[in-house]
């Protein structure tokens, strides 16, 4: 199993499938993109799915979230979910995805195995999609919400960054749009992971304003908090229920103590936290021939050391040298 000095036990394996994206969320990365991974360093297909089936089958995850980067670019994604769903045990697999290209796969990806997707939705505005992410692909985004949902990839769950000036306005619309359509809204606290450093901890829309805004809008009443368990989001039920809407407060009300996660980047380093600051190279040791045995060692040696938590809110907090895209979410 994978297990840290805080007696946590990581269950949930996000594995990035690729760094790069179709989109440029200015929380994320800078106009031009970034130097994306060299292909020669990526991890396959076969040597992901040696990777997952090791994680599955001999350190206890039971959960695989797919991320990237922008994770439907890649390729060879639907074979790699399939050999997957053929795990045993079998893991709950799940897509955190923007959307655009879901319209064409999501049939596919059901039929493969795949279970739930995560969609990132920050506006429902045409233009400030535009402004936000610097692409015109926001109809994109839309059809393949739609598509996931009729495929059957459900609970459709929608993340939302909100900026302030730019999109914080949104937060009650947003949320009645994905009311009305049965989407469960998640809104996510700005996290310093943009590659160009940009994040400003004064100019960030807290969990705090962003439930002041709903509330003038809709009731809301906390979730038990027993219901929470190791998710990050903490939910309020709207209007009595059942709809929920969740926040993620990364920074505000950090969650590193039910913390079950552990990460796998495209180019094949496990990462014991998203902010991390050290990583353990499966890739190198994989293709130098290492058995299972050893993988599986190298990757409990990685956890155990763990950290109690990231302190983002902390003066001592210092940016990990990876931005998020080439982590993954
Ligand atoms: N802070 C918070 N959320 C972010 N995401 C990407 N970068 C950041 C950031 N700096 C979101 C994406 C997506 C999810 C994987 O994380 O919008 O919904
Ligand atoms: Fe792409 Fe996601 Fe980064 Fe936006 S936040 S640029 S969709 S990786």
């Amino acid at each position: 199993m994978l297990l840290d000095t805080f007696g946590r036990q990581a269950v949930d394996l996000r594995v990035s499938l690729t760094d790069r994206c179709n989109l440029r969320c200015t929380y994320c990365m800078p106009e031009q993109g970034l130097q994306w991974l060299a292909k020669p360093d990526l991890l396959t297909d076969e040597e992901i799915v040696r990777l997952v089936t090791l994680a599955v089958r001999d350190l206890g995850v039971r959960e695989v979230r797919f991320t990237g980067g922008e994770p439907l670019l890649r390729p060879g994604l639907v074979g790699i979910v399939a050999a997957c769903a053929e795990l045993a045990p079998r893991p709950e697999l799940s897509l955190t995805t923007n959307g655009i290209g879901l319209a064409r796969t999501a049939t596919a990806l059901k039929a493969a195995g795949l279970d739930r997707v995560n969609v990132s939705l920050d506006t429902l505005d045409t233009e400030t999609f535009h402004t936000l992410s610097r692409r015109h692909r926001h109809q994109d985004v839309l059809d393949g919400l739609a598509a996931a949902e009729a495929a059957g990839l459900t609970p459709v769950k929608v993340n939302s960054v909100l900026m302030r000036d730019v999109n914080d306005h949104e937060a009650a619309d947003l949320l009645a749009w994905c009311l009305e359509r049965g989407y469960e809204l998640r809104f996510i606290e700005q996290m310093p992971l943009d590659a160009q450093h940009g994040w400003d901890r004064s100019k960030m829309v807290t969990a705090e304003e962003i439930l002041e805004r709903l509330h003038a809008r809709f009731r809301l009443t906390p979730e038990p908090s027993a219901a929470r368990g190791a998710a990050p989001a903490e939910r309020w039920l709207v209007d009595g229920g059942p709809a929920s809407v969740g926040v993620i407060a990364s920074v505000t009300r950090p969650f590193c103590r039910a913390c079950d996660r552990t990460r796998l980047t495209a180019d094949g380093q496990v990462r014991n936290c998203l902010f991390a600051t050290g990583e353990t190279d499966l890739r190198a040791a994989l293709r130098s021939g290492a058995g299972d045995a050893e993988l599986a060692e190298l990757w409990r040696t990685a956890m155990w050391g763990k950290k109690a938590g990231a302190g983002i809110d902390n003066p001592e907090f210092l940016q990990p040298d990876r931005p998020m895209s080439a982590i993954g979410g």
